[in-house]
């Protein structure tokens, strides 16, 4: 390995400030890991750093750290809505929203800020890594780093290998999902990667059930959180990713499979052209108290 390739990852740019994008920010911290995160306004920024902030709290509370410790690691995290304020980072990830268009124009913008060693991490939930990587120079360092959704909680992070990603790229990256406390497991670049071509088309398939009536929402719910020991219940589960979000998976999962048994459920499309998108709105197929809330069950 040449030099470079073994330094370890001290500097992280997360560019995304959602949901996802703060619980990645706040896990590199807490590591001990300096974190610019970017997001396109000020606004969003501060929303980010906001629930960063009120995730600490709510671990500080708990007792796992005491508030100096909480004040450390928000030091860590700087802001910035300029992309080009990532020169220097050792690796980036981007989080934004689930579209090509949308992720190429980042992906390149970083590409331009950052130095040709700096590893070019996507949390894409199902977009080509190849494809991504095709977009900018040095294809070899684009990798995929796939968070769950709430990123503090859950320990899995799918690290997604493109056709052109190097072995050096693939182990610095697993390095650091370790180090962050995280458990990464190698996937190669396939449609849904591992995690979501096996939990969006259950989750498809339960709005099928539903709009069928063969139970209620709360009854599909019930059955397999009881009945399989899932957590929480894939309609629940739904509300917490997003419909949109859900309707997007499967409709990746259609076009690049070419297969029709991935086709969306139309009650999952009615309730995104509804505006039922989940908790983030406050209603999907269940209601919650406080659009806001990503903690607590459907109402
Ligand atoms: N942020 C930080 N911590 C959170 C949290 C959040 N948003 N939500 C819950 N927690 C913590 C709680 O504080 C609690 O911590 P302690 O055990 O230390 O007390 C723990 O998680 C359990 O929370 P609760 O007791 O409030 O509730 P719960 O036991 O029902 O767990 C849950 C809530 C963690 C969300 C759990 O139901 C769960 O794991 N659900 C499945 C989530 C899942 O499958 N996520 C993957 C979605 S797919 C995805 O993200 C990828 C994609 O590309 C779409």
């Amino acid at each position: 390995m040449i030099e470079t390739q073994e330094r370890p990852i001290e500097r992280v740019g997360v560019v995304g400030a959602g949901t996802m994008g703060a619980g990645i920010a706040q896990v590199m911290a807490t590591a001990g890991i300096a974190v610019t995160l970017v997001d396109q306004t000020e606004a969003f920024v501060e929303k980010g750093i906001a629930s960063i902030a009120a995730g600490l709290d709510r671990l500080v509370s708990k007792g796992r750290f005491d508030a100096a410790e909480r004040d450390a690691i928000l030091a860590r995290i700087g802001t910035s809505t300029r992309t080009a304020d990532l020169a220097g980072v050792d690796l980036t990830i981007e989080v934004v929203p689930e579209r090509f268009e949308i992720k190429r124009d980042v992906l390149q913008a970083i590409a331009d800020a950052v130095g040709p060693d700096a590893i070019l991490a996507s949390n894409t939930s199902s977009i080509s890594i190849t494809a991504l990587a095709a977009l900018v120079e040095r294809p070899e360092r684009v990798i995929g780093m796939h968070f769950f959704n709430p990123v503090p909680v859950l320990a899995l992070v799918e690290v997604i290998r493109g056709l052109q990603t190097d072995d050096a790229t693939v182990a610095r990256t697993m390095a650091l999902a370790a180090r962050i406390g995280k458990t990464p497991v190698e996937v190669a670049d396939a449609p849904g990667f591992v995690a979501n071509r096996l939990l969006l088309p259950m989750i498809n398939e339960a709005v099928f059930a539903l709009s069928e009536g063969v139970a209620s929402a709360t009854d599909i719910d019930t059955v397999m959180k009881l009945g399989a020991a899932h957590p929480m219940g894939p309609l629940a589960l739904a509300d917490l990713i997003g419909l949109d979000v859900c309707l997007g998976i499967m409709e990746v999962l259609q076009a690049q499979f070419g297969d029709d048994k991935y086709r969306p459920a139309p009650l999952l499309r009615k309730m995104v052209a509804a505006g039922r998108l989940g908790r983030k709105s406050g209603r999907g197929f269940h209601e919650y108290t406080s659009a806001t809330t990503t903690e607590r069950g459907p109402t």
